[in-house]
């Protein structure tokens, strides 16, 4: 059983004006199984990652169809309390736009000791905290602590966003562009730090438009063009041998690049 089952699932706004930008997409992803989801901007991926925890719903100009389960529980047919109960603790969710999604007016460090006493009721929350800055890489934890988010740099801000997703110890993480806005090496660290926490049983769905993270990284591939899911399958055969023209593009675009 899948741990996480999209079937038949769109998404379309009303405003500014009507647009379907999810397209009857289905997308399973296993315990342990390590996912991405690529395509061009605009293709719809931000908002299909934001519906698996609840993040959208059928209000404002929303309209949802169709089903996500997440180990058997219907994101779209529950309570607000049961899906803001997986939020975090069984979902982790590392945002596109980590200077948009961290509170302006927290300092980084307490966000996070805040975030690991929600779910864990640690008396000892703040050690537990710069150990979570220091386990990724953020030397320095005890004054970065105390910086706000914009004060710190991209990739200090990318490794707060890791640490907020994965303190929670979450099943299934979902990290939309992980790798913007940081330099080269530190793509590959970041990524290393992903991919370290689904060792221990967890799944990971990294959204990309960089196919070649999604190659270098993932098992199984989606690839998502317009709204729909065009293509899903091992990340090694689909590579070798892609079957639909927009992968066929990425595809060639990557190696023309790499060469
Ligand atoms: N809140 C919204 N209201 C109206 N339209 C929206 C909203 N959010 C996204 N869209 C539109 O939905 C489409 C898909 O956007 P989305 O952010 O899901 O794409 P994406 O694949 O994540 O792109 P990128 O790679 O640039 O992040 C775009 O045409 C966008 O303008
Ligand atoms: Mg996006």
């Amino acid at each position: 059983m899948s741990l996480l089952a999209i079937d038949d699932f769109s998404v379309s706004y009303s405003y500014p004006a009507p647009k379907r930008v999810v397209n009857n997409v289905c997308l399973h992803i296993n315990t342990g199984e390590i996912c991405a989801l690529v395509g061009e901007s605009g293709a719809g991926k931000t908002t299909l990652g934001l519906s698996i925890p609840g993040l959208l719903d059928n209000s404002g100009g929303v309209n949802i169809n169709g089903h996500i389960l997440f180990d058997d529980i219907d994101i779209y047919q529950s309570s607000a309390p049961v899906v803001a109960g997986l939020r975090g603790k069984r979902i982790g969710y590392i945002f596109q736009e980590p200077l948009l999604a961290l509170n302006p007016v927290i300092q980084a460090g307490e966000l996070l000791r805040e975030t690991i006493h929600v779910h864990n009721k640690l008396a000892n929350s703040k050690a537990e905290a710069l150990q979570w800055l220091e386990k990724l890489g953020l030397v320095s934890a005890k004054r970065y602590y105390h910086y706000y988010p914009h004060q710190l740099s991209g990739g200090m801000r990318q490794r707060v966003m890791l640490a907020l997703a994965l303190a929670g110890n979450p099943d299934l993480v979902i990290a939309d562009e992980p790798t913007s806005g940081v330099d080269a090496t530190m793509k590959h660290e970041v990524m290393e730090l992903l991919v370290a926490h689904c060792r221990t049983g967890k799944s990971l769905l990294i959204i990309t438009h960089d196919i070649g993270i999604a190659a270098q990284y993932s098992q199984k591939l989606f690839v998502m063009y317009k709204g729909e899911v065009v293509e899903s399958g091992p990340t090694k055969e689909l590579v070798k041998q892609p079957t639909h023209p927009y992968t066929r593009v990425l595809l060639n675009k990557y190696i023309h690049f790499m060469n």
